[in-house]
């Protein structure tokens, strides 16, 4: 049984304390946030000892692994405080805000004997692995390119939090699509051109909205077209369509793939399909962030479990939403 300790109980730090007491044999047993009443749920709901700073969290003697949620641009001071206890890490995307926040990260935890994962919640899902497995066994033939549809119709924040302000969070390129940015790369391999454009959360609006389209190109040819928003109004929803020479796949919000075989009629590859396929029997998908915490938490207790994001996917991933940005301000074609 592992013992957790989370930094940042805002929407994430609440939905990993849910998914390790409801989904783990672990307890979170201590928390740390700024904000006193977000620290005070944290204790009333879950028992967990308030403490006055990520330091003094990471070493109380109880946290086997601490968890950091707090906003993009402090996840630094969270991965730091962690280390220096030397406790496991697990922490949530993006790495940070900027890359040499990025590179202070990967020096810290290179090398670093204790577990440390990234929080790209979809490779946990089932129809994710299945997805990378089928692509790698061909299934598709040669992948010539992928569409990632990714609008958000709700965006609630507004001027004064943090997911607002693009020098704290990094608008779409770097906070949402970072999932699928990180697909890309796990599925295609090494990216070559980023060419984007998109809105950088203008200020000048009245409320705040974000944009972005690009077209990435990996080194095997594939061509990436992503999309994604933080829109007022408007759809919410999410596709990834990858098409090789002998059919297409889509993978929706569902826990279903959708298969287009040249020639064929359109299939649905169920969950049951899908899991008796990866061997596994009782996959609970209620909530892939559940799946997460259980993994982390049978990783931690050392049983066998699946290969973890690592820092190096994380860099990934920042890399691209920070060259999609320099895209957008440069107008041009970036290199890899
Ligand atoms: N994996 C996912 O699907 C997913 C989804 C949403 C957000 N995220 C990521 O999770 C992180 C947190 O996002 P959120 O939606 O929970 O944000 P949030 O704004 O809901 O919560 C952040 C919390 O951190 C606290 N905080 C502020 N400064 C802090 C500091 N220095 N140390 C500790 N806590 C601090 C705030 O008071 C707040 O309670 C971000 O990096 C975000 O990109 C991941």
């Amino acid at each position: 049984m592992a013992n957790f300790g989370i930094i940042g109980c805002g929407r994430m730090g609440k939905n990993h304390a849910k998914g390790i007491s409801t989904g783990t044999d672990g307890k979170v047993v201590a928390v740390y946030d700024p904000n006193p009443e977000a620290a005070a749920f944290m204790h009333e709901t879950y028992g967990a000892e308030v403490m006055q700073n990520a330091e003094v969290l990471a070493a109380h003697p109880k946290v086997d692994c601490v968890i950091v949620t707090s906003p993009t641009y402090c996840h630094l001071e969270g991965v730091r405080a962690a280390v220096l206890a030397h406790k496991h890490i697990f922490c949530e995307k993006p790495v940070d805000r900027t890359w040499e926040a990025a590179l202070e990260t990967e020096r810290l935890v290179k090398g670093y004997d204790k577990l440390f994962t990234i929080g790209f919640v979809r490779r946990y899902l089932p129809k994710t692995r299945r997805l990378k497995a089928l692509l790698d066994e061909g299934f598709l033939g040669r992948v010539r390119f992928c569409n990632v549809d990714l609008p958000l119709g709700a965006f609630k924040r507004l001027y004064g939090d943090w997911f607002a302000d693009f020098g704290k969070s990094g608008g779409v390129c770097i906070d949402m699509l970072a999932h699928h940015v990180d697909l890309c790369n796990w599925f295609f391999g090494t990216p070559e051109r980023i060419y984007a454009d998109g809105m950088l959360l203008d200020q000048t609006q009245e409320l705040p909205s974000d944009h972005v389209a690009s077209v990435v190109t990996y080194e095997n040819g594939v061509i990436c077209n992503l999309m994604c928003n933080w829109q007022r109004f408007g759809r919410s929803g999410e596709v990834m369509e990858i098409y090789g020479e002998k059919g297409a796949i889509s993978m929706d919000g569902s826990n279903d793939l959708t298969y287009y075989p040249l020639g064929g009629a359109k299939q649905v590859i169920s969950l049951e399909t899908i899991c008796h396929s990866l061997g596994e029997q009782n996959v609970n998908v209620a909530s892939g962030y559940l799946l997460e915490m259980q993994e982390l938490n049978d990783a931690i207790d050392g049983k066998t479990a699946l290969p973890k994001p690592s820092i190096q996917d994380g860099m990934n991933s920042l890399k691209v939403g920070l060259k999609m940005i320099d895209s957008i301000r440069s107008r041009q074609v970036e290199r890899w």
